[in-house]
């Protein structure tokens, strides 16, 4: 086990460029399976995410080749048997794409129950309703989901609420299906911009992407290509809320401003100054960062995958800020590692009421997901004295090299190796 040691209280400066987007990888990496010869894919972050994604599909037969640090060679002709190794599967949440990329390519789907980020209940009912829409019949056996059709035949979806992963199942399974399917109350996240953007490159009918509307007229086949996948706004937002956080001078390389839209408008509420480029975006603070309201929506809105890192500034602004987040059962589990900082923080359910204190305190810390892990290093970054942060591992998942990027910032944070306890013991 690793973890980072941070000696906090220096302003961030200089300049970061962003990995590719996480979000958009893992579905863009499970889709090759649909695709009718070898293809390439650019911009991959070097995640651990993506890492597994890549395990998945050469434990399945098929050729996957690092061409260089972030472009990868994908042949997935060699797949014969529509099954996810179960341990592999059962690690993260985006396991569920090979849900809908087997069930496109084979009409035939065993992926175990999904695991990933513990942020309360995870269903996935919406994926089975859109996979039935289609055709499909799914029963659980053994731990797995196992999804099956004669065929899939186009039809109207429509989902009850916004879902990420379910409208990227849902494309993913219609776009070789027979015929025209409409999903309704789609979800508008740029990562399904950006499948729908490499689908169609490769010769799918896909139409309205980033709508809530979104039409496919499912093809024959799909032709090799050469795609390069968006950047982070995630990863981008996290580095902005940093150089918020030191009270730093931060150039963020590699973006799409337009991503990043409701987290710009947020960070000058609070007194922020955000220039935005072409390419880039120009974070700097001159003054006191203010107390402000948040509320998490699906996109275009406040993203929730950005609350834990923003709440954590909220706890140095001036004043009382309120932050709802309920699109996840439970994502404030990150504040009761805060207040061994000295934060004040107070939850119910899903609001959390943040007084803000101007300072935190370093202090050893436990990270319990990805975005908690993130928020407490911007913790640790921002506090005076040192912070440990343990369970890194869920950070890796979703950050390229975020401790040398940080410290290409001017941070000083190092990543230690943590002593095994029984080993220690053991050899007492
Ligand atoms: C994706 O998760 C992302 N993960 C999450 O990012 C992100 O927080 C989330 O979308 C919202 O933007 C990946 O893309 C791999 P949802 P997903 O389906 O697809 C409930 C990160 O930090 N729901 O939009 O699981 C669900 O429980 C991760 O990068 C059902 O009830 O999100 C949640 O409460 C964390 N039934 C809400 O809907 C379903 O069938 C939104 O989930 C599906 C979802």
């Amino acid at each position: 086990m690793e973890k980072f040691v941070i000696n906090g209280g220096k302003p961030l400066h200089g300049e970061v460029t962003i990995s590719g987007a996480k979000n958009a990888a893992v579905a863009i990496v499970a889709a090759t399976i649909l695709c009718d010869e070898p293809c390439v894919l650019e911009n991959v972050p070097e995640i651990s995410d993506i890492t597994i994604c890549m395990k998945i599909l050469s434990s399945m037969g098929a050729v996957v080749k690092l061409v260089s640090k972030n472009t990868v060679y994908f042949d997935t002709r060699g797949i014969t048997k529509p099954e996810v190794p179960y341990e592999l599967a059962r690690s993260m949440r985006a396991s569920t794409y090979f849900l809908g990329t087997l069930l496109g390519r084979f009409h035939n789907a065993y992926v175990a129950m999904p695991g990933g980020c513990d942020l309360g209940d995870r269903p996935i009912d919406q994926h089975l309703k859109a996979f039935a829409s289609l055709g499909a019949q799914h029963e659980l056996e053994n731990g797995q989901v196992h999804c099956h059709a004669d065929d899939l035949i186009g039809s109207q979806i429509y989902f009850d609420f916004n879902t990420v992963g379910g409208t990227i199942n849902a494309i993913m399974a219609a776009c070789k299906a027979k015929g025209l399917t409409i999903i309704e109350n789609a979800a508008k996240e740029p990562h399904i911009v950006d499948l729908a953007n490499f689908l169609n490159s490769m010769g799918a009918d896909i139409r309205g992407a980033g709508t809530d509307v979104i039409k496919i007229r499912g093809v024959g086949y799909l032709k090799g290509i050469t795609y390069g996948i968006i950047p982070d706004q995630i990863e981008a937002g996290t580095y902005m809320v940093a150089a918020a956080a030191t009270k730093g001078d931060v150039l963020i390389k590699n973006v799409i401003p337009k991503h990043l839209e409701s987290i710009t408008a947020k960070l000058r509420k609070v007194g922020v100054t955000v220039i935005e480029n072409d390419e880039s975006v120009h974070v700097k603070v001159e003054g006191p960062l203010l107390k402000t309201s948040l509320k998490t929506m699906p996109h275009p809105g406040f993203p929730t995958d950005m609350q834990p890192q923003f709440s954590t500034m909220l706890t140095l602004a001036e004043g009382t800020s309120i932050v709802t987040d309920d699109i996840f059962d439970n994502r404030f589990k990150y504040v009761s590692e805060l207040r061994r900082m000295g934060a004040d923080i107070s939850v119910d359910g899903t609001v959390a009421v943040i007084q803000g204190k101007g300072m935190l305190q370093g202090a050893p810390v436990v990270a319990t997901d990805l975005r908690a892990g993130a928020a407490l290093i911007i913790a640790g970054l921002a506090a005076n004295g040192t912070t440990e942060v343990e369970n890194i591992h869920f950070v890796e998942r979703g950050y390229e090299c975020i401790d040398k990027k940080l410290r290409g910032l001017g941070a000083d944070i190092k990543r230690v190796i943590v002593p095994d306890v029984d080993h220690v013991r053991m050899s007492g």
